[in-house]
């Protein structure tokens, strides 16, 4: 019999690319849940849904009786729908806040009434960099490190706050209503089709407008990078595992490089020969962080198979690709870090 599963958020992207893995697999029920408001919304995602059985229930989940066209049966939920970008956090943290809660206690309300099995909520490693911030914790960091912010106030970490509520919220949730619960932690996931408000997207933007000097906004600071198929594989190595339950896995790579390492591995797919001008970044952005990815790898067998200079390869190929055939919108346009300097609580 298939395995049936829900993906909240499977419209994104990693939802998609978790879909298109079950689909490959082909022993899977999938339903995709989503609102389906992101920029690439495409034709090409359109096609693959219809070429397969997957079924689309479209809607904002932040209404709670949409949970009611959903099955009460499912094996596994996938819970990825979120508001996320750095720049919401910023402009509009009061919506980060009301979406991101809603979706949250809507999914366990709507959990209690269900047979569902298995849970995975997709958490972040912002829960952690204010504990590396203030009280200098290991990097690369393990799963069992104190959730911290920084500072209550600053609309950045309004996502953080969000998720730390789902993660505390799924993990007893399912201790009282017998759910197996499993929290992944991503560490920037990155390939084509990952969103416009991200690190990659902005630089490979600034090199197709011949920047130059070309700046480096906060090129001391340090991440690390992983595939989308390694970050979805590692989801799915998750929610199957059988002996996880109410368990914590950092999903990413392990290799910690600095931005400007990132940047001009960037420019050399430009040809770029001009010079580079150190900048200052966004306001909260935290100066380490790179997750120890030994439980994943122990205990789920995960095993990240790009390299971050070989992940680029297409992921800077789909935005060249996208920028040169689609006029600029302004979601898409790279907004200044000391834009958010200004008197901005
Ligand atoms: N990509 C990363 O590197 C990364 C890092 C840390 C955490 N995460 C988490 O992983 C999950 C997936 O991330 P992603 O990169 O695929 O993001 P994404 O924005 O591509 O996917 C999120 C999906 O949620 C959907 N969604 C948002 N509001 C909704 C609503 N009201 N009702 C229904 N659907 C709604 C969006 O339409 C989108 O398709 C998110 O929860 C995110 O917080 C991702």
């Amino acid at each position: 019999m298939n395995r049936k599963v829900l993906i909240l958020g499977g419209g994104g992207f990693i939802g998609s690319a978790i879909a298109r893995i079950l689909n490959a697999r082909g022993n899977y029920d999938i339903t995709i849940a989503d609102i389906f408001t992101r920029d690439q919304d495409d034709d090409e995602f359109m096609a693959f849904i219809e070429s397969t059985n997957i079924k689309l229930i479209k809607g904002d989940f932040t209404d709670a009786s949409l949970f009611d066209d959903l099955d009460k049966d499912y094996e596994d939920f996938y819970m990825l729908a979120s508001m996320i970008g750095v720049n919401n956090t910023l402009e509009i943290p009061h919506e980060i806040i009301r979406v991101n809660t809603a979706l949250i206690y809507n999914s366990l309300e709507w959990l209690k009434t269900t047979s569902v099995k298995n849970v995975v909520f997709t958490s972040t490693s912002e829960n952690y960099s204010g504990t590396i911030e203030r009280f200098g914790y290991d990097i690369p960091t393990p799963e069992d490190i104190p959730l911290c912010i920084d500072k209550i106030d600053h609309p950045r970490f309004t996502y953080a706050v969000t998720k730390m509520l789902g993660e505390s919220g799924f993990m007893n949730y399912a201790k009282i209503f017998g759910f197996k619960c499993k929290i992944i932690r991503y560490s920037n996931i990155i390939g084509p089709k990952m969103g416009f408000k991200h690190v990659i997207p902005h630089v490979v933007q600034r090199f197709l407008d011949n920047e130059k000097p070309f700046r480096i906004f906060g090129g001391d600071q340090t991440r690390s990078f992983c595939y989308i198929d390694d970050g979805a594989m590692g989801t799915i190595l998750a929610m199957e595992n059988e002996s996880a339950t109410n368990d914590i896995f950092h999903i990413g790579a392990e290799e910690e490089i600095t931005i400007e390492d990132l940047i001009k591995e960037i420019g050399k797919h430009f040809n770029y020969s001009g010079e580079y001008v150190n900048a200052p970044t966004y306001p909260g952005s935290v100066s380490r962080r790179c997750p120890d990815i030994t439980k994943a790898k122990t205990v789920l067998g995960y095993k990240p198979t790009l390299k971050w200079q070989e992940a680029l390869i297409p992921t800077v190929k789909w935005y060249v690709d996208y920028f040169k055939s689609h006029e600029k919108t302004k979601n898409n346009s790279f907004e200044e870090p000391g834009k958010f300097f200004s008197d901005k609580k």
